[in-house]
């Protein structure tokens, strides 16, 4: 079930449900644990990439039950309200160095992947003893750079997604599900 407290359920922009919170909690879970199976004694960093995935983060690292650390980046890719263009300006860096550690970069979603691409160039400069990626959403059929994600929460279809964690225009990110947007609905400019 869908409880909403942000006060959106009647929000003419919000179209179907893609993951139910219920679903969102459970994999988030599995998530968990298969990673706390993977990294154990490996003290790994976990990367989040700001803003979409703190919520994702925030869940995660609670069904983690192995020592771990978290950082953050926040990343800018040009580009209009809806696609990127894989042109990225690092806005905030880590704190950490990452020399000889274990980092598993945490998205929110994997669109054309073309962000990550250079996410991933950067940090692997860094010499890491190894970069994995977990996504909670992947839409395959928009991935226009070759990217591996070892961990995926869910694949979803070719819409624009909102909640939990994911915004239109800065809104909907406190949405404890994912729907997808209506675009059909957005004024001319943005559609
Ligand atoms: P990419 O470079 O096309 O893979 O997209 C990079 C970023 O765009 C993601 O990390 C999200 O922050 C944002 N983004 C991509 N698709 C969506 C979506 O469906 N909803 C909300 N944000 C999205
Ligand atoms: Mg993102």
């Amino acid at each position: 079930m869908n409880v909403d407290q942000t006060g959106l359920e009647h929000d003419p922009l919000i179209a179907e449900t893609l993951v139910e919170a219920d679903a969102v909690r459970s994999r988030v879970e599995e998530l968990g644990e298969e990673l706390s199976r993977d990294y154990a004694g490996l003290d790994p960093l976990l990367v989040c990439v700001l803003k979409g995935a703190v919520f994702f983060l925030a869940d995660l690292v609670r069904r983690i039950t192995v020592p771990c650390e978290i950082d953050f980046m926040a990343v800018s890719s040009y580009g209009n309200s809806t696609d990127s263009s894989g042109v990225v300006r690092i806005l905030k860096d880590l704190e950490a160095n990452i020399e000889g550690r274990h980092v598993i970069v945490v998205e929110d979603i994997v669109d054309s992947g073309l962000t990550l691409s250079y996410l991933l160039r950067t940090l692997r400069a860094r010499r890491p003893a190894s970069v994995e990626v977990c996504a909670l959403l992947t839409k395959p059929a928009r991935r226009k750079a070759d990217i591996v994600c070892r961990y995926v929460g869910f694949e979803i279809p070719n819409r624009f997604a909102i909640g939990y964690g994911l915004d239109y225009g800065e809104r909907y990110r406190g949405l404890p599900y994912v729907a997808a947007l209506d675009e059909s609905k957005l004024p001319d400019e943005f559609a």
